[in-house]
């Protein structure tokens, strides 16, 4: 838990550093705070004020953070240097009073009352002046830094951020709408900041400090996190957290947001239905993940599917689902279970389908073995930056798992195996595109052919940044899962897609 800090007073004695009234903070300014100068958003939302918890906190909320939301100050409080000091004598008092170790028996409503009551106490024997909404912001602050994580509370409690980026104590970074931003938010001191990064790791049974300063770790909402302190990050902890989104984009809300068009979106849902293998790649953030959980909403609701992944993130709608994630090695490094660990065992399992959360090492060799031993249609992510180079990493994976296999057996293997890479990418205006729905059409000699049968194009960029650019298809009639998309009755919805997107091949996106 927290650790008590150097230099607290005791509770009774009088507080130096406090002055009361005047320094108190300032009563939140209901109207806009003027902007700080940070980079202004593709949405044109108001950015962040240099400090203080940010205005649009409580726009939107998860159920199941509502209530964290609720108890945020609904407008910009521009904390001073005031603030923190008082909130800092405060809170060294409530650490010095309060008994940690009992606290953490409490549920979090209890715990909030306890605390609730020794800050009361504290305010009146230093004799604070503070109004009751000062005072009730002061509360929440200081029950998000006991009980939560801090500063991150109110960044956790909006659905619409998908990274949290946290770079030592000053400085926080967020990506909304596939664009990184710079926030307000701050940690007191990089103490603070390595304490919630304690909190965090402990939940999962882990440690992050100087002796093993590299941790993964999961946040009870689902949210990947990782966490490397001093002395490998030099200036502080650096704290990486991927919300986990509830709701998953759907292929409807991609073809809404242009990621893709309606005919692309109807290729995708084809191959997802056919038992097609599919390998998704793309770069880090690019929609891979998305990509792969939309794919999966096609599969017939009487498969048996076996999911492997890191952290649980995909959302499968069938009911005959089995999920399995791997495990990290504990405290004396032990117990780990590897990717590749699971996806053996997932043939024992009687699987139909196999679908692995990321391909990044000797596991690539099963999935390929699975997907040429019955299992059509199990499917797997890949980081690459296009689908050759998806195809060649899967290469080098099994080549460096120690499998000696000469490297042509490899690519036949893969060619054997997989059917179609679908390309993920996340271009430079923060949006996120399907470029590529390429199909593996065999060997030549040594080499892999594949061939594209719809393809995302850039025409230019227009006055705001944005990227112009269309999806074509490139007018194959009759890829090489036709047959396949016969014999499951699709072959109609296949032909029809695949016209309508010749047809369509002129409209540009916006
Ligand atoms: N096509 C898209 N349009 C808008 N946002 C997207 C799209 N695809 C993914 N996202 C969002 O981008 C973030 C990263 O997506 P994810 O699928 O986890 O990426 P990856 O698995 O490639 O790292 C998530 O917050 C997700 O909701
Ligand atoms: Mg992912």
């Amino acid at each position: 838990m927290f650790g008590k800090r150097g230099g607290t007073a005791d509770i009774r004695s009088p507080a130096p550093a406090m002055q009361p009234a005047p320094h108190a903070p300032a009563p939140a300014p209901a109207a806009h705070v003027p902007s700080p100068p940070t980079a202004p958003t593709e949405t044109g939302r108001t950015p962040f004020p240099s400090d203080g918890l940010g205005a649009p906190l409580v726009a939107a909320p998860t159920p199941e953070r509502r209530q964290a939301a609720v108890n945020m100050p609904a407008v910009d409080s521009r904390r001073s240097e005031a603030y923190y000091t008082t909130k800092g004598t405060i809170f060294g008092a409530l650490i010095e009073a309060i008994d940690l170790a009992q606290l953490a028996r409490l549920d979090a409503e209890s715990a909030r009352e306890e605390i609730r009551d020794i800050v009361n106490e504290i305010i009146a024997i230093k004799n604070i002046v503070m109004s009751i909404s000062e005072q009730e912001e002061l509360l929440d602050d200081i029950c998000n830094d006991v009980l939560g994580f801090g500063p991150l509370e109110p960044l956790l409690a909006r659905d619409d951020i998908a990274d949290i980026m946290v770079n030592g104590s000053g400085t926080v970074y967020i990506e909304v709408k596939g664009k990184i931003q710079r926030t307000g938010i701050r940690f007191r001191d990089n103490q603070q900041l390595l304490n919630i990064c304690q909190r965090i790791v402990s939940q999962v049974g882990r440690r992050v400090d100087e002796a093993s300063p590299i941790c993964d770790a999961r946040l009870p909402d689902g949210s990947r996190v990782n966490a490397i302190v001093p002395p490998l990050s030099i200036d502080g902890p650096a704290l990486t957290i991927r919300k986990f989104k509830k709701d998953k984009l759907t292929l409807d809300q991609l073809v809404k947001f242009g990621s893709i068009t309606e005919q692309g979106a109807e290729i995708l849902r084809v191959l997802g239905r056919c038992r097609v293998n599919t390998l998704v790649s793309g770069g880090t953030g690019s929609g891979k993940t998305t990509l792969l959980n939309c794919l999966t909403q096609f599969i017939d609701a009487d498969e048996r599917i076996i999911t492997c992944e890191d952290a649980a993130e995909l959302q499968l709608q069938q009911p005959h689902v089995v999920r399995l994630e791997t495990r990290p090695p504990n405290l004396e490094g032990e117990g780990q279970v590897t990717m590749r660990e699971l996806v053996r065992n997932c043939l024992r399992m009687r699987p139909e389908r196999i679908i692995v959360g990321e391909v990044r090492g000797p596991e690539a060799f099963d999935l390929l073995q699975a997907m040429n031993t019955g299992h059509d249609g199990s499917m797997g992510t890949l980081h690459a930056n296009n689908p050759r180079e998806a195809l060649s990493r899967l290469e080098s994976m099994i080549t460096m798992g120690g499998f000696s296999l000469p490297s042509k057996t490899i690519r036949e293997m893969i060619v054997a195996s997989i059917d179609v890479v679908v390309q993920a990418a996340r271009l430079r205006d923060g949006s996120r595109r399907i470029t590529h729905i390429t199909e593996v059409m065999g060997l030549e000699g040594e080499v892999i052919i594949t061939q594209d049968l719809f393809l995302y194009e850039m025409v230019g960029e227009d006055a705001d940044g944005n990227i112009l650019g269309r999806h074509r298809s490139t007018g194959i009639g009759r890829p090489r899962f036709w047959d396949r998309a016969r014999y499951y009755g699709e072959e109609k919805r296949l032909a029809a897609a695949l016209d309508a997107a010749e047809e369509a091949a002129q409209s540009m996106r916006g």
